[in-house]
C-alpha cells in the first residue's frame, strides 16, 4: 500500500503562455497579461508529456488513496498536485479545508419534477462558502513560495470582486499573514450584506467605489500594471489551475466515468468554465478519463455576453461586452468577463475532441433563477442564486432539448445560499424593483409568524408562559391532544 502521506518528490517546469500571441514567460515571477500583447495567460506544465508516461489506472490509484492522506498539504485540492502546479514545496501548501465539497443526489421529488438524475455539487460548502477558495488555496501557496524565494517582506494582494473572490482572499491572506496583506475593491452597494462582512471580518481593507464590477475591474488591472501588487483576480492564472481541482473531484466522484454527464456552471468573469474545462482536458490527455463530460455554461438575460458569443454563427461571432443589468445573480453579474480569451480557446480545443455539443452556453432569466433557487432549496439543497442559475439553465436545456432525459446532470452550487439570502427576503417580501423582472410567486413566501407578545413573557410566570405558548403552538398546528 502506498505511502499517501508522503509529499510527492517530482518538480515540473511551468511557463506562461500567452493565448494571445504564444510568448511564453517562466513562472518564476507574478504576472497577468502578456507584457508584448496584453492578452491573458495559462500556465503550462512544461513536463506534462512525462506524466503521459504513467498509466492512467496509476494515476487513478494514486488519488483515490491521497483521499484518505492525513497530510495537510495533500488534504485539499493539492490532492491533485501533480496536475495542478507542480513546483511549489509542501512547506507552502496553504490549507484552509477547501474542496472535496460534496455532490449531493437531488431530492427524490425534486428529481421527479424536474426530469432526469442530477445532482448539485455544493461549492459552497468551502471554507469562505463559495468555489473561489479552490483557486485562492493555490495562489497563495505559489505567492507564498515566490515570497521566500525572493525574500519579500511586504506584499499587498488587491482583487476587484462582486463579493466572494474578496471574502476567499482576505480570508488566505488573514491566515497566511505577513508578508501578505489583503485590500479588496468593490463596487458600493452591489455586494451582500453577508459577503461584505467576510472581508471586513478578516481585517482586509476594503474599498467600495460607485458603479459595477467591470468598473471596478478596470481599476485593478491599472492598479496591476502600474504599481507593486499581486493582482489576485482571475487574471492570475495560479486561480485557474487550484479552480481546475472542481473537475478533478468530479471525475473522481463518478469514478472516472463522466461520458454520460452534463455540467452546468455559472459564467461571470469567466475563470470557473475555463479552469473546468481546462482540467477534464488535461485528465482527457493522461486518459485519466476516456471521454469528456458535457459542459453548459449558464448566463442571465441580464449579463449574457458569453451566451451571446456562442449564440451567434460561428461565421459571424464577434466579441462584444454588454453592459450589465442589475441581476440575482449578482455573483456573475459582469459584462467584459477577462478570461474571455481563455473559454475561446479552451472551448474550441473542447468541442475538436467532444464534438459541437460538448460545450454549450444556455441562457436564463432572472424570474427562472429566482424560482428554481427557491425549490432547490425547499428541497433540502443549499443553492445560492447562481446555483438557482444552474438549475434554470437545466430546465431550459430540457426544454430546448439540447439535453436527453437520459442523460444525468451535475450542477454547480458555487456558493452557500446564507451569501444570497437578501434575494430570498426580496422574494418574500415581493420587494424586488422592476428592472429585476421578478415577480414573486405568493404561494412560496415564508414568514415567521408570532406566538405570543412580549407582555405575555413579561408577565406570565415561566410554566404558565411554557403552557400557554404550547397551547398557542398546538391550536396554530391544529394538533389533536393523544
Ligand atoms: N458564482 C459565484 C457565487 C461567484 O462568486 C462567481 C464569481 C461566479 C459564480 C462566476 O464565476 O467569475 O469564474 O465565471 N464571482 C467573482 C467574484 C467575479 O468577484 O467573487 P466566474
Amino acid at each position: 500500500m502506498a505511502n499517501t502521506d508522503a509529499f510527492p518528490a517530482m518538480r515540473c517546469r511551468m511557463e506562461y503562455v500567452c493565448l494571445g500571441c504564444g510568448a511564453r514567460y517562466p513562472a518564476d515571477s507574478l504576472l497577468y497579461t502578456c507584457p508584448l500583447c496584453g492578452d491573458v495567460f495559462l500556465l503550462e506544465n512544461l513536463d506534462f508529456a512525462a506524466l503521459k508516461e504513467r498509466p492512467a489506472a496509476s494515476w487513478r490509484a494514486l488519488f483515490d488513496n491521497r483521499a484518505g492522506s492525513r497530510a495537510t498539504a495533500l488534504r485539499g485540492v493539492f490532492r491533485y498536485y501533480e496536475l495542478m502546479a507542480p513546483l511549489l514545496d509542501e512547506e507552502d501548501i496553504v490549507y484552509l479545508g477547501e474542496g472535496a465539497t460534496p455532490v449531493i443526489e437531488a431530492a427524490p421529488a425534486l428529481r421527479a419534477g424536474v426530469g432526469l438524475p442530477f445532482a448539485y455539487k455544493n461549492d459552497g460548502q468551502n471554507p469562505s462558502a463559495s468555489f473561489k477558495d479552490r483557486g485562492m488555496a493555490c495562489a497563495f501557496s505559489y505567492l507564498k513560495w515566490l515570497c521566500r524565494r525572493n525574500n519579500w517582506d511586504e506584499v499587498l494582494t488587491v482583487c476587484a470582486s462582486t463579493g466572494d473572490t474578496s471574502a476567499s482572499a482576505a480570508l488566505y491572506a488573514a491566515y497566511v499573514g505577513a508578508p501578505l496583506k489583503s485590500v479588496v475593491l468593490l463596487p458600493g452597494g452591489k455586494v451582500t450584506p453577508q459577503q461584505l462582512s467576510q472581508p471586513l471580518g478578516s481585517g482586509a481593507t476594503v474599498l467600495e467605489l460607485p458603479g459595477v464590477f467591470d468598473d471596478c475591474m478596470k481599476v485593478v488591472e491599472h492598479l496591476a500594471e502600474n504599481y507593486r501588487v499581486a493582482l489576485l483576480n482571475s487574471k492570475n492564472s495560479w486561480r485557474i489551475l487550484g479552480q481546475e481541482s472542481y473537475a478533478y473531484e468530479t471525475a473522481q466522484w463518478y469514478n472516472w466515468d463522466v461520458a454520460d454527464l452534463c455540467l452546468f456552471v455559472p459564467v461571470g468573469n469567466a475563470g470557473n468554465i475555463t479552469a473546468i474545462m481546462s482540467g477534464f482536458l488535461k485528465l482527457r490527455e493522461l486518459g485519466v478519463i476516456t471521454s469528456l463530460p458535457r459542459l453548459f455554461g449558464v448566463q442571465s438575460e441580464h449579463a449574457d455576453p458569453v451566451y451571446r458569443y456562442y449564440a451567434a454563427s460561428p461565421e459571424t461571432r464577434q466579441w462584444r461586452p454588454v453592459r450589465v443589468r442589475p441581476s440575482v445573480a449578482q455573483a456573475a453579474m459582469i459584462g467584459n468577463p477577462v478570461s474571455f480569451p481563455r473559454v475561446r480557446a479552451l472551448a474550441a480545443r473542447y468541442i475538436s475532441l467532444g464534438g459541437e455539443k460538448a460545450f454549450q452556453v444556455v441562457q436564463v432569466k432572472e424570474q427562472q433563477i429566482m424560482d428554481a433557487m427557491l425549490l432547490a432549496n425547499r428541497h433540502g439543497h443549499i443553492a445560492c442564486t447562481q446555483g438557482g442559475e444552474c438549475l434554470a439553465g437545466l430546465q431550459n436545456a430540457l426544454a430546448l432539448g439540447i439535453i436527453g432525459r437520459n442523460e444525468r446532470a451535475l450542477l454547480d452550487a458555487t456558493a452557500h445560499s446564507l451569501k444570497f439570502a437578501g434575494f430570498q427576503e426580496l422574494y418574500f417580501t415581493d420587494g424586488f424593483g422592476p428592472e429585476y423582472g421578478v415577480t414573486p410567486d405568493k404561494t412560496l413566501a415564508n414568514r415567521p409568524e408570532a406566538l405570543l407578545c412580549e407582555e405575555d413573557r413579561a408577565t406570565l410566570d415561566d410554566e404558565a408562559y411554557t403552557r400557554r405558548a404550547a397551547r398557542a403552538m398546538a391550536a396554530r398546528l391544529r394538533l389533536s391532544a393523544k
